[in-house]
């Protein structure tokens, strides 16, 4: 038995972790520690109560701030966590500062990590995912790919050692969840949605919400597309919007950040996805859904090489030609597994037990 200890603390990151959670806890001591980046309830509470997920052991209420603050805050209050707790192994997912922070403070006290979504790469070293997954792949010692690209990518950095493609980990959660959100959810009826007659939005990278033409060149595109939108929206660009007086037509269904089952509503019945999140691509295809990615690059290239996704940016004539044009393709490759992934990470640190470095603290 080890004694496991996973960080986490962005919304993405509670649907990542939630079955495999359950699975390690039955052969395995689980801590959990919930880092407070993300603390309103719809971007944290929410998702462990939907998803079932157990009360995180510690949270460090670190809440928001600039890089070098959330992360800086979030290593000083790990290592006396790590230090009280001892773990064998520390478990970190995707590419946030909560991530960053967990596997580095594991690394100076040379505990092993296990990155879940390792190799990922965008090639671009000004988004401060790509920093923070590009680090955290260098210092870990179980690397979990969902992708054989991914799996390329950490070769050419000369990363080959306990490298596991394991599929994506964010389709475990959708197939478990899909056919509860059918049931549960009434989000199309409360927003008086017509199936497959309406586009979900959501936009929240930094890239493009730090710079405001960039904000107002997706926002005039949803505006002027003559389509139904709903933009359920993150409280970093509701704030970039309202500060700098950007205007939403009144046409857009704009609300608050949603549930999980909600959101895979939502997916499950619109016509298309407009998007720049990572995960939200990686659904539009498992949905079957054309996606519009509102970024100049993605890490998810399969998507776009099946035709499935297409980049298209921030400028708005762009946008709205690819939200009209955007075909419905039919090939539809398995290209993040088979929705199993949690399984086969648990079996790979079963195998891998004897081989971790154990710390002396
Ligand atoms: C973070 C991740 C990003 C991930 C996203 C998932 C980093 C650097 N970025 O971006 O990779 O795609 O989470 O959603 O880790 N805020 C609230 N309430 C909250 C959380 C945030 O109001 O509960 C607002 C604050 O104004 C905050 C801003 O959102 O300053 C940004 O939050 P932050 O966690 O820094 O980054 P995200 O944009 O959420
Ligand atoms: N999501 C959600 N409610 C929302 C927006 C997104 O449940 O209002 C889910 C979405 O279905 C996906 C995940 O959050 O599973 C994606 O997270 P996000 O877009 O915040 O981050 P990224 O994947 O870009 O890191």
């Amino acid at each position: 038995m080890l004694k496991i200890i996973t960080v986490l603390g962005a919304r993405p990151q509670f649907i990542k972790t939630c079955i495999l959670s359950q699975l390690l806890r039955f052969k395995h001591n689980e801590i959990m520690i919930h880092t407070g980046q993300h603390y309103d309830y719809n971007m944290s509470n929410i998702f462990f109560n939907e998803l079932q997920i157990p009360k995180p052991d510690y949270n460090l209420c670190i809440g928001s701030g600039n890089h070098g603050f959330q992360t800086g805050n979030m290593l000083i209050k790990l290592e006396d966590i790590y230090l009280k707790e001892k773990p064998d192994l520390i478990i970190v997912y995707g590419d946030t500062n909560s991530t960053l922070s967990g596997a580095l403070c594991a690394s100076k006290l040379l505990i092993p990590v296990a990155h879940i979504e390792a190799g990922l790469r965008s090639f671009n070293i000004n988004m401060p995912e790509e920093q923070n997954r590009l680090l955290t792949d260098h210092i870990s010692t179980l690397l979990f790919v969902p992708t054989n690209t991914a799996k390329s990518n950490l070769r050419s950095e000369g990363i080959v050692d306990h490298v596991y493609n394991v599929g994506d980990i964010m389709f475990d959660t959708l197939i478990k969840f899909k056919y509860i959100a059918e049931k549960k959810s009434q989000i199309i009826e409360k927003l008086n949605c017509s199936i497959n007659n309406y586009i979900v939005a959501t936009i929240h990278r930094a890239e493009n919400t730090n710079d405001v033409n960039r904000l107002k060149g997706i926002i005039e595109a949803l505006n002027e597309c003559n389509e139904n939108i709903v933009l359920p929206l993150h409280p970093r660009t509701k704030k970039c919007i309202k500060d700098n007086g950007i205007l939403v037509s009144g046409k857009i269904k704009v609300i608050e950040p949603i549930g999980y089952l909600d959101m895979l509503q939502l997916e499950t019945h619109c016509k298309k996805i407009v998007t720049d999140s990572g995960g939200i691509q990686k659904e539009a295809y498992l949905m079957k859904k054309p996606c519009v990615t509102l970024r100049d690059e993605t890490e998810w290239i399969e998507t776009i090489e099946c035709g499935w996704n297409e980049l298209v940016g921030t400028d708005k004539y762009k946008i709205i030609e690819a939200i009209v044009n955007i075909p419905f393709e039919k090939a539809h490759p398995a290209l993040f597994g088979d929705g199993n992934t949690s399984e086969k990470i648990v079996e790979i640190i079963n195998k891998e037990e004897r081989f971790l470095l154990r710390p002396s603290f």
